[in-house]
């Protein structure tokens, strides 16, 4: 018999819904971005966001069990993010979810929400299996995680300050890019020379699987002021292109060492930054050197959705892994 299991993700500025059966097929994925409302502001503004996951939390999950072509009763689990996230936003689809469990009458499965990254690279590639090294890139999260078997997650490295996403989506925003700047950074870049200027590149020892971006952002914020001191005209496009590598570099170098000291054949990209064809470039090509395998989400999966938290509730499912009506939105729910 099927285990379909209907998931929901409200952690930041997507509202998403999607119906998962046995963990891998996707029976709908309906994902509703808040992203112009936000665009606005230059950024998540959490009071609009919970306010937008209300008036649009019925309609995605509606659509998405139609979609799925399934009655309600015929839904085995309803799966939610239960953190980290923003605590308004992060309520309205765990009380939503809540709900529907308990009128149902069937369990409930909070599921964190780096778990939900992971499992939508899974989601994508059936032959991907545990041990991996996951490199989890978004705009609130940038973690080195090694996952040795199915749910089970040790932290080998996280950043002491600024999330990936966060420094790409800072630049952007200097450099003039609507928010979220990551995608438009990404195609300035292009239009640039990555070697023309030699940003620092955080290393914290060589041991350390952490990462600091605070330097590097300082870094290009001070080369665009002292342009602008000297009178002199910078080039954006080359500034972009700098910046990114000397980000994806450290990333990818510290993620490749990760994958050298686990012991692991296979290196995973996910998070809302694991779509950059850059930095999964970058990726693969020191991946392939080293002989990892090296995978990343089809990028609908990359940024936030529902099928991501359903594929990790199917594990959860599996082990009996419940909540009861205590769960809670957890602001920074620890991954261990
Ligand atoms: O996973 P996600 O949707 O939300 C969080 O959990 O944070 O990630 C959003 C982040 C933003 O910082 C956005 O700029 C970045 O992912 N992003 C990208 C690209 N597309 C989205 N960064 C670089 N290149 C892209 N193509
Ligand atoms: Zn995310």
């Amino acid at each position: 018999m099927s285990i379909r299991i209907l998931a929901i993700e409200s952690s930041c500025d997507e509202t998403s819904a999607a119906v998962i059966e046995d963990g891998r097929t996707i029976r709908s994925n309906i994902i509703y971005s808040q992203i112009a409302t936000h665009r606005a502001y230059g950024g998540v503004v959490p009071e609009i966001a919970s306010r937008e996951h209300l008036q649009k939390i019925t309609s995605v999950v509606t659509e998405a069990l139609a979609q799925s072509g399934l009655r309600q009763e015929e839904l085995n689990a309803i799966a939610v993010t239960a953190g980290p996230g923003l605590v308004g936003s992060l309520l309205v689809g765990l009380s939503y979810g809540k709900a529907m469990a308990l009128a149902l009458d069937i369990p409930l499965i909070g599921v964190h929400h780096l778990m939900g990254h992971i499992y939508g690279g899974l989601l994508s590639h059936p032959d991907l299996k545990p041990p991996l090294v996951a490199l989890v890139v978004s705009g609130g999260h940038s973690s080195l995680l090694y996952m040795p078997e199915h749910l089970h997650i040790e932290i080998l490295g996280e950043t002491r300050d600024d999330a990936a996403g966060e420094a790409l989506d800072k630049i952007a925003r200097t450099l003039g890019l609507p928010y979220p700047g990551g995608a438009a950074l990404e195609c300035l870049a292009e239009k640039g020379d990555p070697a023309a200027i030699d940003f620092p590149r955080a290393w914290l020892g060589e041991d350390s699987f952490d990462f600091s971006f605070s330097g590097l952002k300082s870094s290009v914020l001070n080369y665009m002021n002292r342009c602008r001191m000297k009178g002199e005209a910078y080039h954006e496009a080359d500034i972009a292109a700098s910046f990114q590598t000397a980000l994806f570099e450290v990333l990818t170098k510290k993620a490749v060492r990760a994958c050298a000291k686990m012991n692991s054949p296979a290196l995973l990209l996910a998070g809302g930054v694991a779509a950059n064809g850059n930095l999964r470039r970058m990726l693969a090509a020191a991946a392939a050197a080293n002989g990892i395998k090296m995978y990343a989400p089809a990028k609908i999966l990359c940024t936030d959705n529902g099928a991501m938290i359903g594929a990790a509730a199917h594990q959860m499912y599996l082990k009996g892994q419940f909540s009861d009506s205590s769960l809670n939105a957890t602001p920074y729910l620890p991954l261990a």
